[in-house]
């Protein structure tokens, strides 16, 4: 393994979470006032409920911190159950003490998609860099919604959602008539400028593309690749994900 990625490879998904949520409140207390990124999709939801017991039990204290989230929907309204600005309200920030004024996720019912994307980077420039940014990986090696071909110097844009992803994400829309085809997302230049990655990855299904994303061609045809290219990426995964490391 290169000495810039730290595998925590643990025996299941709650383990995995566990880790995940220690290494991510560690950030926290050290950066009381830093600026933070946070993910949606099934992967993280056992770090949040983590997250969420530490706020409860030890006071694990959000006040002070600016929340920024790699992508959103569009179009979509907020208050949409689909929405990730509603997924993390549910799962993470409606139950911490976060300051609701310095939760950021793109707007999926702006006007205009693309005008609202260049805003968000420059809101994230204004921010400063990123303490630590938590990241799934899709089945193509997606990461935020940067498909397969995207540019590794993408900022954050408007994007057409793949067909592998509207299929993995057809779970969440029981009416397909529901499901935005587009996205706002955060660019792979945008997440490579946080100082820490924490990638989580959870199940079999993962596993090859974890090795490949790993170990594989530096490419943007596996965008989570360019990890490795990153100083420091902690990769928190179950023994099924890690299955073909070697
Ligand atoms: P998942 O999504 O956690 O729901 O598998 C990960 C991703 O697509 O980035």
């Amino acid at each position: 393994m290169q000495p810039n990625i730290r595998p925590e490879i643990e025996t299941n998904y709650n383990t995995m979470s566990k880790k995940g949520a220690q290494i991510f409140a560690q950030k926290i207390k050290d950066h009381p006032k830093g600026t933070f990124g946070f993910a949606t999709g099934s992967t993280p939801i056992g770090l949040y409920k983590e997250l969420v017991d530490m706020h409860k039990k030890e006071n694990l204290d959000f006040s002070g911190i600016t929340t920024f989230n790699l992508d959103e929907y569009y179009p979509i309204k907020r208050e949409s159950e689909h929405s990730y600005y509603y997924f993390m309200q549910k799962h993470l920030f409606g139950h911490v003490n976060v300051d609701q004024s310095q939760v950021f996720l793109p707007d999926g019912a702006a006007q205009n998609p693309e005008e609202e994307a260049q805003a968000y980077e420059t809101k994230i420039h204004q921010s400063g860099n990123f303490i630590i940014q938590i990241l799934g990986i899709g089945l193509n090696g997606h990461i935020g919604f940067n498909e397969p071909g995207e540019s590794f110097v993408a900022e954050t844009r408007y994007v057409p959602l793949t067909e592998i992803t509207l299929n993995a994400n057809a779970k969440h829309f029981p009416n397909p008539a529901d499901m935005p085809h587009h996205a706002i997302t955060m660019g792979i230049r945008s997440i490579m400028m946080a100082q820490h990655i924490l990638l989580l990855v959870s199940g079999e299904a993962k596993a090859a593309i974890l090795r490949d994303s790993l170990f594989g061609p530096i490419t943007p045809l596996v965008p989570a690749s360019v990890l490795q290219l990153h100083p420091s990426v902690i990769v928190v995964s179950d023994k099924e994900a890690a299955s073909l490391l070697v």
